[in-house]
């Protein structure tokens, strides 16, 4: 028998706030980005502090130091990441909204993490062919977040962009539950739905996912690893 689930979104806004709290320091910079962020009318759907200090522990503990960010916003979970790098390490970040990517560099500016990142204006799958081409990569750790139609071929991309042993963390999974419904005709969903089974299917990565709640309401996140080389991948195991 499980027992009745009291709790309500509410309760979750509250103990992530108590998490965060404890866990976070006050941190004016992160504050002043969802603030300029808000004034410029961008949609709050920024990961969550504590999401974010995640992002930032992944990071260091992987000790990335190449990093490739799908999805910018106003730059606050690049923040986060930017802010996990060694001395010498570097973040790339794909923005298709040219509003959001100016939001977004003023913060980095504001933040003294703007020499560590580079922001590439247009959509993804038009930047992430240039990034191939200039053969950048492999990234240490590929963090997707942009639009969720596009996830599947978000993933072949960060699978070409990889070596073993990469981290990849795909946002938004979850979707409310709303995932679970093979029939839904929310695009975001089915693009999460596809993604999720690639993931399943594909051999060369091992895979989790979590759900989450709290300030953000429910959903989740995908984390995976390279296992073993990708036909895909062009940069074989190499890692310096
Ligand atoms: N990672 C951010 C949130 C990203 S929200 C954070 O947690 O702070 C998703 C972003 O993806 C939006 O800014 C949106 O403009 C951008 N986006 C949507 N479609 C895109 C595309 N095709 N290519 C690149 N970015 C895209
Ligand atoms: C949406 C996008 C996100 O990256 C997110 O974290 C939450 C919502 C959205 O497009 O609705
Ligand atoms: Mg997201």
């Amino acid at each position: 028998m499980t027992s009745p689930d009291p709790s309500t979104a509410e309760q979750w806004t509250a103990v992530d706030r108590y998490f965060c709290d404890l866990l976070l320091a006050p941190d004016s910079t992160l504050d002043a980005a969802l603030l300029a962020s808000a004034e410029a009318g961008l949609p709050a759907i920024n990961v969550a502090p504590n999401q974010g200090k995640l992002l930032y522990l992944l990071a260091r503990i992987h000790r990335a130091r190449a990093i490739l960010e799908l999805g910018t916003l106003g730059g606050y979970s690049s923040i986060w990441l930017a802010r996990a790098l060694p001395i010498g390490g570097r973040l790339i970040t794909l923005e298709a909204d040219p509003k959001h990517a100016e939001v977004a560099r003023a913060n980095f500016t504001r933040a003294g993490v703007d020499s560590l990142i580079e922001l590439r204006l247009g959509p993804a799958l038009e930047t992430l062919p240039q990034l191939a081409a200039e053969g950048r990569g492999p990234f240490d750790l590929i963090f997707i977040d942009a639009d969720k139609p596009n996830y599947p071929d978000y993933f072949r991309w960060a699978l070409k962009l990889s070596r073993i042993g990469t981290v990849i963390i795909a946002d938004n999974v979850v979707r409310k539950g709303a995932v679970l419904d093979p029939a839904s005709s929310d695009e975001n969903v089915q693009g999460a739905r596809r993604f999720n089974e690639m993931l399943a299917a594909e051999p060369c990565v091992s895979a989790t996912a979590i759900q989450t709640v709290g300030c953000k309401g429910h959903d989740g996140f995908a984390i995976a690893v390279v296992v073993a080389e990708s036909k895909e991948s062009q940069h074989g195991s190499a890692s310096p």
